[in-house]
């Protein structure tokens, strides 16, 4: 017997992930898959339900779908659990990205102030969910796809003796993407990887074994690329600026590298459009409608217009590679424990990792190069004081939290922020 949870089974990733256990039955066979998600979310956990319920059918395999409002039922003697869920919804998200964009600021569900909105309401409740698991399946694993992936995986780090590791899919796209250039398949392609969550950089390329770095930069400088992540505005950054920093760069890294150019876009874009998440939601709403359909019984291609497509890739191979005890080497969110000396033991990092039945083991990476050290270091240290935030609920955390964050430029706008984003998150912040 082989137990899954997923907590936010409701979500519109669901397909994706069964997808996922489906194709890796051979080698993962999960007999029992249980969908979670809270009474708000019940009527969404029973639409993407059914469809799974129709996907597993289709394959003809001995995999049981559960849906259940009920967590604790769900965890019992779980092997594998995992997270996708999202505190107050897209309502939250919404307000996550408006509010700072009102003050010219980057408004951004992960980089920025949204990404410390987001871990004041998510750390909370995934603290109390390794509380039950501590009680009900001590000896499970947390694949932690919630976001801010990073962030929520140190904070579990610190506070819970469960084991876990956080997963994106921006390092597995960037693959794929260097896989398209040069018209391999994604597992000819390795790079070495380091940074934090929605802040990584990848060298070593190499491609069937033969390094590209050089010529890969090259390319990229040329087309002005980063990763082609479906939720990131495609501005490109200057070729020479590519070509000095001689790094393959995560897209998210422009909201860095080009801030004024990415608020300046994020504000007319949502002028037009909406922000992200309210076009996400419409996004979803679309999804929804689409998985009602009977006669679908497999993952819509419609699915790939979110930023997080692809995305079971990564979490069923990694969770193989755990089961398996494969030790292959994967990109995770684990603890830095001596991978670089340039931060914390207990600082996460994302980076290659060997995977096996023990976790991650972070391969040695050294110094970080001083041309990206400042950065790393300076948003560790927002995300540090972002999770001691969430735990203590100290009003000076939060404040200083958002006040040593690179993108945003005052303490006085800081202070604006902080206060708005408290007012309307008042229901999420039993801490507070
Ligand atoms: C990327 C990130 C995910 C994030 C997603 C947002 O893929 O890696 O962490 O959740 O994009 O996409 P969305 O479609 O919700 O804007
Ligand atoms: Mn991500």
């Amino acid at each position: 017997k082989l137990k899954v949870v997923t907590l936010g089974g409701g979500s519109s990733y669901t397909p994706e992930l069964i997808e996922g256990f489906i194709r890796r039955y051979d080698e993962l066979p999960v007999t029992d898959y249980w969908l979670v998600d809270i009474d708000a979310g019940a009527e969404k956990l029973k639409i993407v339900g059914e469809l799974a319920k129709r996907m597993v059918k289709k394959s003809g395999l001995p995999m049981t779908v559960h849906l259940t409002t009920h967590r604790n039922e769900a965890l019992f003697d779980a092997d594998f659990v995992t997270t996708q869920l999202r505190v107050g919804q897209q309502e939250a998200r919404i307000h996550d990205e408006a509010i700072p964009l009102k003050y010219g600021v980057l408004g951004q569900e992960t980089t920025g102030a949204g990404g410390f909105m987001k871990a004041q309401r998510t750390i909370p409740v995934l603290l109390d969910l390794c509380r039950d698991m501590e009680r009900l399946c001590p000896e499970a694993w947390l694949i932690n796809f919630t976001n801010p992936a990073g962030i929520v995986t140190e904070a579990i780090g610190k506070y819970s003796p469960i084991k876990t590791l956080g997963i994106c899919s921006g390092a597995n796209n960037m693959m794929m993407d260097i896989a398209g250039v040069y018209g391999v398949e994604r597992r000819d392609v390795y790079a070495r990887v380091m940074g934090l969550n929605h802040l990584i950089f990848a060298d070593q390329i190499a491609v069937q074994g033969q390094d590209v770095t050089a010529e890969f930069i090259e390319k990229l400088a040329k087309s002005a690329g980063g990763s082609s992540l479906k939720n990131i505005p495609d501005i490109g950054l200057p070729p020479d600026f590519i070509r000095a920093l001689g790094l393959f760069p995560l897209s998210y890294l422009k909201y860095f590298y080009l801030s004024r150019e990415m608020v300046e876009h994020s504000l007319q874009d949502s002028k037009a459009h909406g922000t992200r998440g309210e076009q996400t939601r419409e996004i979803e709403r679309q999804l929804f409608e689409i998985y009602k359909n009977p006669q679908l019984e497999s993952k819509p291609k419609e699915l790939e217009s979110r930023g997080g497509a692809y995305y079971s890739e990564t979490a069923c191979s990694i969770i193989s590679s755990i089961y398996n005890d494969k030790k292959e080497i994967h990109v995770v969110n684990t603890p830095n424990r001596g991978a670089t000396r340039d931060l914390d033991d207990e600082s996460v990092v994302e980076t290659n990792a060997m995977i096996d039945r023990q976790g991650a083991h972070p391969l040695a990476y050294g110094r970080l190069p001083v041309k990206i050290r400042g950065l790393i270091q300076s948003v560790k240290a927002f995300e540090e004081l972002t999770i001691e935030a969430a735990v203590t609920g100290d009003y000076s955390t939060a404040l200083m939290a958002l006040s040593v964050h690179p993108l945003i430029p005052s303490v006085d706008i800081a202070g604006k922020i902080l206060d708005e984003y408290l007012a309307v998150n008042r229901p999420f912040l039993p801490q507070y």
